[in-house]
């Protein structure tokens, strides 16, 4: 493992892990050194391709994401998203694998992970790929994400939770990624496991935390976001001013001015 990545993933030299998404060479640019890591999420089928679920990203539209952003992040660690249904077994998800490492770069990659699938982590982690395991809400297991709703606050669900971030572990993931977790479940896995746990919607007492930057930028402002998103800038509303102000000095004919033409 690369020294960066060992730093980083390193619990006894703790500090929570920041981590943004990021689809795009600008967006890369912004976010390199800034944050401990940068996430190609598939979360840009629903954010940047408008489609209902995740379910539709393909391996090309994550190769070409992936590797725009890795081509522009000297210092983060790059964490890449396996698409729906390109790791449904041993093999499938080891060519897939190696054909996103080879055409990216990036240096880990995450897959969603319950316990019909543990094989998989586990046969991909034995060929030396760095594996993030994303557990709790897995959003490639819903077409309607209107059904999604937070997990692990029964005792059984956080006793199967607990058991199963064990398993994660085992399996030799280097890292779990808790969506939409109980406050309670994500504590106990935390403390339970020896590897890193970034949190999505799933409290403070994670390792780290991530959040989709779409949704940290609100840069669109008509959606409704889940109670676990903060917007750190608004940007759809200076966008927005900023629009209005461009089409009116271009019908008053203020711009462009002089400055900002050729002689
Ligand atoms: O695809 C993604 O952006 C993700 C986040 C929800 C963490 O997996």
């Amino acid at each position: 493992m690369k020294k960066k990545i060992i730093k980083i993933l390193n619990k006894r030299f703790y500090k929570p892990i920041s981590c943004l998404t990021a689809y795009s060479s600008s967006v890369a640019k912004i976010l390199d050194g800034r944050v401990d890591m940068i996430l190609i999420g598939d979360s840009l089928g629903t954010t940047l391709y408008n489609m209902k679920n995740t379910q539709g990203v393909t391996l090309e539209m994550m190769k070409i994401h992936g590797r725009i952003v890795n081509k522009n992040i000297s210092s983060s660690v790059t964490v890449l998203d396996m698409p729906y249904k390109t790791y449904s077994n041993k093999s499938v998800a080891l060519k897939n694998a190696k054909k996103l490492l080879e055409f990216t770069k990036v240096k880990m990659l995450k897959i969603e992970v319950n316990k019909n699938n543990l094989d998989v982590l586990e046969y991909l982690s034995n060929k030396g790929i760095n594996m993030i395991a994303h557990i709790g809400v897995t959003p490639q297991s819903f077409k309607d994400f209107r059904k999604i709703k937070i997990v692990g606050k029964t005792h059984k669900e956080k006793k199967n939770l607990v058991n199963l971030a064990l398993h994660v572990e085992n399996a030799g993931a280097k890292c779990i990624l808790l969506e939409c977790i109980s406050r309670e479940a994500a504590k106990e896995i935390t403390s339970k496991v020896k590897i890193p746990t970034i949190g999505i919607g799933s409290s403070k007492f994670c390792d780290g935390q991530v959040l989709v930057f779409d949704d940290f930028i609100n840069i669109d402002d008509n959606i409704k976001m889940p109670r676990f998103v903060k917007n750190y800038l608004n940007f759809a509303q200076i966008a927005k001013k900023a629009v209005k102000n461009f089409d009116n000095e271009v019908k008053i004919g203020k711009f462009p001015s002089n400055k900002y033409s050729y002689k």
